[in-house]
């Protein structure tokens, strides 16, 4: 199967180098349908991984102040890809985000269903969920939302070396996303080129703490850090706005025939490739 992704980001990146040969990771800055259309000429995937986007830099926060470019990044620039395909006959995988829902869902085991509405507040997340709504609605594509990712892979970006290098931690419940299985499941939704919203998120949920721990017993013995509470991020001015905590239900992935494994053991196995990558220096 040949791939396109747009974005050559963290994610799309590590797609890219996972997929290997058949993969083409664009240096096209998107700026019209015309461009994207140009893309899949040239390249006549069979599929497209939208990767692009606004995500904010140093952090989230960033988009609270730039409402435009987060728009233009996470709402605008889908549409355009979404356009594209569409005209193309291509199918599309795009990438969302599972922090447009904040606490718990209505549901009784408090997990959100792959078609709740979500509640965001804050603009990289309201910027995100406009999206899926409108994307939700076409035919042959696919909406794959992640979380937190965690991978082996040290990076900045990877919520390992988020929670190791903060002084101070929040000790918040979450469902997140292996980097490693996503790469999987991603290739497995564009093979099937299923359609709708899919969460790509390991079954289970993994406290901060719980990921520090196992930093410490397999990475770095010397880690220390504060525990604060979740409001405390906000308060003591670490944030501007409070970040989502929630835990996803990923039945639709199941309903394709599609696993990822038990967050714990996918954590495990993962923190260990972690502590070989770092005494590698890879
Ligand atoms: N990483 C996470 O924690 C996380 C969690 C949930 C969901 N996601 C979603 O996953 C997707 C990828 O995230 P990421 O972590 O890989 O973000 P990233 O590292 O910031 O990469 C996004 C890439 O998209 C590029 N881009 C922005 N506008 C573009 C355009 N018009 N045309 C082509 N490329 C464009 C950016 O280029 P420039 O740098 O030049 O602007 C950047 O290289 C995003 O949609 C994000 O919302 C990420």
């Amino acid at each position: 199967m040949k791939i396109l992704i747009f974005g050559k980001g963290y994610m799309g990146a590590r797609c890219a180098s996972a997929w290997g040969e058949d993969t083409v990771l664009s240096d096209v800055f998107v700026n019209s349908v015309e461009d994207v259309l140009k893309e899949i000429e040239r390249v006549r995937p069979d599929a497209v991984l939208n990767a692009a986007g606004v995500r904010g830099k140093p952090n989230v926060d960033w988009c609270e102040d730039h409402a435009r470019e987060t728009i233009r990044g996470n709402t605008l620039l889908p549409i355009l890809i979404a356009e594209a395909c569409q005209e193309a006959g291509t199918y599309l995988l795009h990438m969302g985000s599972g922090c447009i829902f904040y606490g718990d869902s209505p549901h009784d085991d408090r997990a959100w269903r792959e078609d709740d509405h979500g509640n965001p507040v804050p603009v990289y997340s309201r910027s995100k969920w406009a999206a899926d709504l409108v994307l939700s609605t076409l035919p042959h594509v696919g909406i794959a939302r992640i979380r937190m990712p965690i991978d082996w892979t040290p990076s900045p970006d990877n919520l390992i070396d988020k929670l190791a290098r903060f002084p101070k931690v929040i000790d918040v419940e979450n469902s997140v996303t292996i980097v490693d299985d996503m790469v999987s499941v991603f290739h497995a939704l564009m093979d099937q080129r299923a359609a709708g919203v899919f969460h790509v998120t390991n079954p289970g949920t993994v406290k901060h703490r719980e990921i520090l721990e196992l930093y410490r017993e397999l990475v770095d013995p010397a880690h220390a850090c504060e525990w604060i509470g979740n409001d405390d991020l906000v308060a003591q001015g670490f944030a501007t706005k409070g970040r989502s905590n929630n835990f996803l239900s990923s039945a639709r992935l199941g309903e394709h025939g599609i696993a990822m494994r038990p967050v714990r053991d996918a954590l495990r196995d993962t923190m260990m490739k972690y502590a070989h990558a770092k005494k590698s220096n890879l």
